[in-house]
């Protein structure tokens, strides 16, 4: 299994570009699910997610072929509308099928996801907001079975902000018989990249970047050329690492303009920086000052940068208080930060991070996609070697990470 071994120590330094939005990729193929016409993206990340998706689309008969930057994804006919247990357990956003699939075929079969590292992660507002359309839903020996003649718009309250959610039922609407209305919406930007994707296949969506979309139903969407926005978080990341090393980075082929919440947190650890049109620039002269947070939904700080914070806090100067409120179970990094030597305090949803001069490079295990770049982030920073282990999860949402990182002059290799 692979590991990343990191010799910490040294400022990042230089200039990256910034993949595509692995959480607005993962979507966007699915919508190929509800057209027969060839839907050719350009900006896809390379990574092994996306893969995962495209493998899944290809068991349902879905032609997919990479492209230099992307995939064109083709579901002329939909030979099979099942999502096996096999992959649907190695990606939960694999549920996203299932309401394309029932929009265009009339029926679906996808496993539940099953147990997820970060929390429980249940799906019943996916299944509740499916069935107020009509769709009759039977749980079959850990699969969802969904069947629908046609869905019918109607208007959807969700219980709580949810991302995918928002996603499988603004998908399926599209091709529903009349007008959905989904309220208590999610706002993340890669909802409205979806939505933009889809209104360029024909759709009909107003409202998306709000908490009320509206989607007017129409029989059938066309084919097109569409372009992932750039990764917030992956960009959030390589901030995060640069203001914990004490460097200075310019991003490139990212944009500013979603990050509000997170760029304010890094000006206030002491972070100077410059925003232009698809760029980013950070240089952290001194050590960083602690930083307190709080995860919520977008606009605000987003819970899949809570880690690399966490990071960060643990070699800033003062005490931060980090208050996790979307996953119950997303601090497991917090215990591979303390045997890098932070001073982390866990109590419920809350750590107490009170940061120290240096971390200790140490042998730490990746647990999950967020919690493997935090781990990244302290080995940067610590003295002597870190070698990460599990970096499968690494793999999943950041494309080539050490040869990035190594880029900004870092020194990190992967080992067998
Ligand atoms: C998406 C992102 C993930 C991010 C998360 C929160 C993708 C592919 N993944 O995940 O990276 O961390 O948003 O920003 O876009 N919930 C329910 N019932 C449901 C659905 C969700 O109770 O039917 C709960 C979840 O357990 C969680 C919260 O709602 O506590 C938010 O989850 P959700 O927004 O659905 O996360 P995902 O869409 O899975």
């Amino acid at each position: 299994m692979d590991k990343l071994r990191i010799r910490g120590g040294v400022p990042l330094s230089g200039e990256i570009r910034v993949s595509g939005a692995k959480n607005a990729a993962l979507p966007i193929m699915c919508a190929a699910l509800l057209s027969a016409e060839p839907l050719r993206l350009t900006n896809v990340p390379n990574l092994r997610d996306v893969a995962t998706m495209a493998k899944l689309l290809g068991q349902m008969g879905v032609s997919a072929n990479a492209t230099p930057g992307g995939y064109t994804l083709q579901a002329a006919q939909i030979s099979s509308p099942l999502a096996h247990y096999d992959l649907v357990r190695t990606m939960r956003a694999s549920v996203l099928v299932l309401g394309p699939l029932l929009a265009r075929c009339g029926e679906a079969k996808v496993s539940l996801p099953g147990g997820c590292a970060i929390g429980l992660r249940p799906v019943d507002q996916h299944v509740k907001g499916l069935t107020a359309m009509g769709a009759e839903i039977t749980m079959e020996q850990g699969y969802i079975v969904a069947r629908a003649p046609r869905l019918r718009g109607v208007r959807l309250v969700m219980d709580l902000v949810t991302v995918t959610g928002t996603e499988n039922l603004m998908m399926a609407a599209c091709l529903a018989e009349g007008t959905t209305v989904i309220e208590n919406a999610a706002r993340e930007p890669e909802v409205v990249d979806l939505a933009n994707c889809l209104v360029a296949m024909g759709a009909r969506i107003s409202g998306a970047g709000t908490d009320v979309i509206s989607v007017e139903g129409v029989s059938a969407l066309h084919g097109c050329d569409y372009t992932v926005m750039p990764d917030r978080i992956e960009t959030g990341t390589f901030l995060a690492a640069a203001a914990a090393t004490g460097g200075r980075v310019r991003l490139t082929g990212t944009d500013g303009s979603i990050l509000d919440s997170v760029l304010a947190k890094l000006r206030e650890s002491g972070a100077e920086i410059v925003v232009g049109s698809d760029t980013i620039s950070l240089s952290m002269m001194r050590r960083a000052r602690s930083v307190s947070l709080r995860t919520s939904p977008y606009p605000a700080f987003p819970t899949d940068m809570q880690a690399q914070f966490m990071a960060l806090d643990a070699v800033a100067g003062g005490t931060a208080v980090i208050t996790e409120t979307i996953f119950e179970n997303r601090f497991m990094h917090a215990i591979e930060l303390q045997r890098l030597g932070a001073e982390i305090e866990i109590s419920g949803n809350t750590a107490v991070v009170r940061g120290v001069e240096k971390l200790q490079g140490a042998t730490v295990m990746a647990t999950d996609l967020r919690a493997s770049a935090s781990l990244v982030i302290a080995g940067l920073v610590a003295d002597g070697d870190t070698v990460i282990d599990r970096i499968y999860h690494l793999d999943r949402g950041y494309d080539a990470i050490e040869v990035r990182l190594s880029q900004l002059g870092a020194r990190i290799e992967r080992v067998a």
